[in-house]
C-alpha cells in the first residue's frame, strides 16, 4: 500500500537540535551531553512467550493453561527456528524473493507529523496506560506537580520510562515492567537552575523517579486495550530506585575494583541508574541496562592516577559542573574524589524478578560494564543461554555473553546461575567489498549490498582474560578498554539488539554517527556524518547463536527515501516510510521487525514503524505511530497475541527553552508534560498492524 500523498514532505525544525539530534536538554540530561528453554530440542520453534509462560506457571504465577499476553517481542527463539520457506541464511538474510509468507501488514501509515499527541493508524485507539506520578505501590498519594516529594515520588510511577516488557497472571492480569532512564529536572520542577543551586529535596525526588516499575495491569475485557490496576492488593507493584539495595553476583563480585568505604567487600552496591532498554531472561526475570552512567558523578578528575584512563574511557564527568544533579549534595558516595570507585558500581546488567518484590536485585558481572543499551537473550542450539548487548556511543562495540552452562527445563536453581558464568564476546565485522566502494557517501558497492562477514572475539570467560595485560576483573569493569585492545569493530551507536523470533537473524539498531568520517567509513557503517544511522543483520553460522562466526548486511539505511544513500533492503522506495534514528527493535509473533526511533533528524517526530524481514515485503517499511512534541519513543512491545502494542513516550515536551511555565507539550493530560507507558490496540480486535 502507497504512504498517503505528501508523506515524505518534511516540515520545519521544531528546535536547533543538538550535536546527536536531540535537543541540548535531552543531551544533558539523559547523557549528560554524552555526544559531545529443554532446548537441546531443535526440531520446534520454542518462542520466548511459552518458555517464559511455563516457567511462570512453574512457580505459580501464572494459571496453568492461560493465555498470557505475554510480550512476544523479546527474541528467546529456543533452538533452530522454524522457517516457513527456505534456508536460515535465506530468510533471514538474503530472502527479498524466497516464497516466505508476506507479513500480513495491511494499515495505512500515519503521516510524519509534528503534532502534540500521539497519532496512530485509522481504525486504533490508545489510552494511557501509566504516567510519571501515578500511583504504583498502595498508599502513594495524588500526583501533585507543584508539591511533589521523594517520599511521595518513591511510591509513585518514575520519570522517563524506557524498556516496557510484560509478565503474565493469567489472560485478562498481567505485570508491567518499565525502567525509568533519567530525570529532566528543568522540566520537572519550577525555576531549575542546576543541582548546585537545587533543593535537597528536588535532588532526593530525583534520585526516587530512576530506577524502575513494577505495576500490576488488567485488561479491558475482549479488547486490546490494558489498563492500570489502581484499587486492591497489588502485592508485587513495586519501585526500584537509585537507592535500593542491590547485590553483585559474577566473577568481579568482590573484586578490589568494587569496594567503596561504605561496602568494603565489593558486593553490595546501592541503585541503578540511567536503566535504558533491557531483556527477559528464560525464567521469567527482567533484565534491565544501565546506560550513561558517567553523569551522575563529581570529580572523575580526583581520582588516583592509575585510575584515571578508565574515567576518560567511560567519560566519567569531571569536576563539578553546575547544572549536572549533584547527586554527591545528598549521597556522598557520587563524589568520586572521596570514593573513586564508586562509578565502576554502574554500567551494569541489573537482573530483577518482578514475581518477588523482596528480591534483592542483582548487578551480573559477567555481561561486562559499558553503556548498556539493553540485553536481549536468546538460546543456542545446545541449550546455552545467550545475551546480546550493545554499548550505545559513537564508535562503541557490540557485545554477546555464552553462558557456559545450559539451560535446563524446570531447573530453576541451576538456570539463576547461568548469567554468572560463561564467555563474553565482542563482534568484528569484515566487509566483502573493496575498500574502494566505501567511500562515506552510503552509496552500496559495486556487489550491490553493504554486506560481509564476521567473528566473536573472546574477551574473558569466568576468571580467565583472553586480553593481554587485563585480569578478569579488569575486562570485566573495563570492557571497553578489553574491546578496545582486541581491534573490535567501532560501531555507530549500537543501540537495542534482537534475535527474530522466526528467522533468527540478530538485528541491531546503529541509532547514528555524525562524527564518524569518510575517511573512517567501514562495510558495516558506511556512511560519514551518519545522521539518520542504519539497521545492521546478522546471521550466525548454522543459524545458532552460541557460534562464533556469522555473516551480516545492511537491510535498512535509515533517511528519506528519496535520499539515493538510503536503502530499505530493495524494496520500492516509492512506497516506504521516511526513517531517521532507530533505537529500540523488537518483533511480533509473525516475525515482523518494530523500531522505535529517537532523534529523527527530518524534523519531524519519532515514531514507531514496522518492516517486514522476510519475503516479498521484506523493506516495506511503515510508519505505525508518532509521538508528542520532543518526544522519543521507547518499548515498543507487542503483545503475544498482537492485538496490543505498547510504547513509552519518553521525555515529551523536552525541547529547547521549555519549562514548566513554559511547557513545550501538554501531553498527554493537557497540562505538564508527563512521560507515559500507552497501549495502541485496533478498534475492532484486529491483530496490530492489520
Ligand atoms: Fe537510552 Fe541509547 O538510549
Ligand atoms: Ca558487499
Ligand atoms: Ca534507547
Amino acid at each position: 500500500m502507497a504512504n498517503p500523498p505528501g508523506v515524505r514532505k518534511l516540515l520545519p525544525l521544531l528546535s536547533t537540535p543538538h550535536k546527536a539530534g536531540r535537543s541540548a536538554l535531552t543531551c544533558q540530561y539523559r547523557c549528560g551531553n554524552a555526544c559531545a528453554h529443554e532446548l537441546g530440542n531443535t526440531s520446534d520453534n520454542a518462542y520466548f512467550g511459552d518458555v517464559v509462560k511455563e516457567a511462570l506457571s512453574r512457580r505459580g504465577m501464572l494459571r496453568a493453561g492461560a493465555l498470557g499476553a505475554l510480550v512476544a517481542t523479546t527474541g528467546v527463539a529456543g533452538a533452530a527456528p522454524a522457517l516457513a520457506g527456505g534456508s536460515a541464511s535465506a530468510a533471514a538474510g538474503n530472502g527479498a524473493a524466497n516464497g516466505a509468507a508476506d507479513s500480513q501488514l495491511s494499515f495505512t501509515p500515519v503521516r510524519p507529523n509534528t503534532d502534540d499527541k500521539l497519532t496512530i493508524p485509522e481504525g486504533y485507539k490508545s489510552s494511557v496506560v501509566v504516567r510519571w506520578g501515578d500511583p504504583v505501590l498502595p498508599g502513594a498519594p495524588k500526583f501533585d506537580f507543584d508539591h511533589q516529594t521523594a517520599a511521595a515520588q518513591a511510591k509513585q510511577f518514575g520519570y522517563n520510562c524506557d524498556y516496557v516488557t510484560m509478565l503474565p497472571m493469567g489472560k485478562d492480569r498481567a505485570l508491567l515492567w518499565v525502567n525509568h532512564e533519567y530525570t529532566d529536572e528543568t522540566l520537572m520542577f519550577r525555576g531549575y537552575t542546576g543541582g548546585a543551586k537545587a533543593t535537597v529535596e528536588q535532588i532526593k525526588i530525583a534520585l526516587a523517579a530512576h530506577g524502575g516499575s513494577v505495576v500490576e495491569v488488567e485488561r479491558v475485557r475482549g479488547t486490546g486495550q490494558w489498563k492500570l490496576v489502581t484499587s486492591g492488593r497489588r502485592r508485587y507493584n513495586r519501585r526500584i530506585t537509585a537507592q535500593t539495595k542491590m547485590r553483585f553476583s559474577g566473577p568481579a563480585a568482590g573484586s578490589d575494583l568494587l569496594k567503596t568505604a561504605a561496602d568494603p567487600k565489593g558486593l553490595a552496591p546501592v541503585g541503578m541508574l540511567n536503566n535504558c532498554s533491557g531483556g527477559m531472561t528464560p525464567w521469567g526475570t527482567v533484565l534491565t541496562a544501565e546506560e550513561n552512567i558517567d553523569q551522575y558523578f563529581v570529580n572523575g578528575d580526583k581520582v588516583p592516577a592509575a585510575q584515571r584512563p578508565y574515567i576518560t574511557r567511560y567519560t566519567i564527568t569531571e569536576g563539578v559542573p553546575e547544572e549536572s544533579r549533584r547527586f554527591d549534595r545528598v549521597e556522598e558516595r557520587f563524589d568520586l574524589a572521596k570514593h573513586p570507585h564508586e562509578a565502576n558500581r554502574f554500567g551494569w546488567i541489573v537482573e530483577i524478578d518482578p514475581f518477588d518484590p523482596d528480591s534483592t536485585p542483582i548487578k551480573r558481572t559477567a555481561l561486562g560494564r559499558f553503556k548498556h543499551e539493553a540485553a536481549n537473550t536468546t538460546l543456542a542450539k545446545d541449550g546455552r543461554l545467550v545475551v546480546y548487548m550493545g554499548d550505545d556511543a559513537r564508535f562503541e562495540y557490540i557485545y554477546k555473553f555464552v553462558s557456559k552452562e545450559r539451560y535446563i527445563r524446570g531447573n530453576e536453581r541451576h538456570n539463576r546461575e547461568l548469567l554468572d558464568e560463561g564467555t563474553l564476546y565482542v563482534a568484528k565485522f569484515t566487509g566483502d567489498s573493496p575498500k574502494g566502494d566505501i567511500d562515506g557517501s552510503g552509496t552500496p558497492p559495486k556487489d550491490g549490498e553493504f554486506d560481509g562477514s564476521g567473528h566473536w572475539i573472546p574477551l574473558v570467560s569466568g576468571m580467565k582474560s583472553y586480553v593481554k595485560g587485563m585480569t578478569a576483573e579488569e575486562v570485566l569493569v573495563y570492557t571497553r578498554v578489553a574491546a578496545d585492545k582486541v581491534g573490535a569493530t567501532k560501531m555507530d551507536r549500537p543501540e537495542d539488539m534482537e534475535r527474530n523470533p522466526v528467522t533468527g537473524g540478530v538485528y541491531v539498531a546503529l541509532t547514528n554517527n555524525t562524527d564518524r568520517t569518510a575517511a573512517q567509513a567501514d562495510e558495516a557503517n558506511p556512511r560519514a556524518a551518519n545522521k539518520h544511522g542504519h539497521v545492521l543483520e546478522i546471521v550466525e553460522k548454522r543459524n545458532d547463536a552460541g557460534e562464533r562466526s556469522f555473516s551480516w548486511s545492511l537491510p535498512l539505511i535509515c533517511g528519506d527515501p528519496e535520499d539515493p544513500a538510503t536503502y530499505f533492503a530493495g524494496y520500492d522506495k516509492d512506497q516506504v516510510s521516511p526513517i531517521s534514528c532507530p533505537d529500540n527493535v523488537a518483533f511480533d509473533r509473525d516475525g515482523n521487525l518494530w523500531i522505535a526511533t529517537d532523534g529523527n533528524q527530518l524534523g519531524t517526530h519519532d515514531g514507531l514503524f514496522v518492516m517486514p524481514v522476510r519475503g516479498r515485503e521484506r523493506g516495506y517499511l511503515r510508519q505505525f505511530l508518532t509521538v508528542p512534541i520532543g518526544a522519543e519513543t521507547c518499548g515498543p512491545m507487542v503483545t503475544e497475541d498482537q492485538r496490543s502494542v505498547f510504547v513509552a513516550v519518553q521525555h515529551p515536551g523536552e525541547i529547547d527553552g521549555a519549562s514548566p511555565d513554559k511547557p513545550a507539550s501538554r501531553w498527554p493530560d493537557g497540562d505538564q508534560p508527563r512521560p507515559a507507558v500507552a497501549v495502541v490496540w485496533h478498534g475492532e480486535g484486529q491483530k496490530i498492524g492489520s
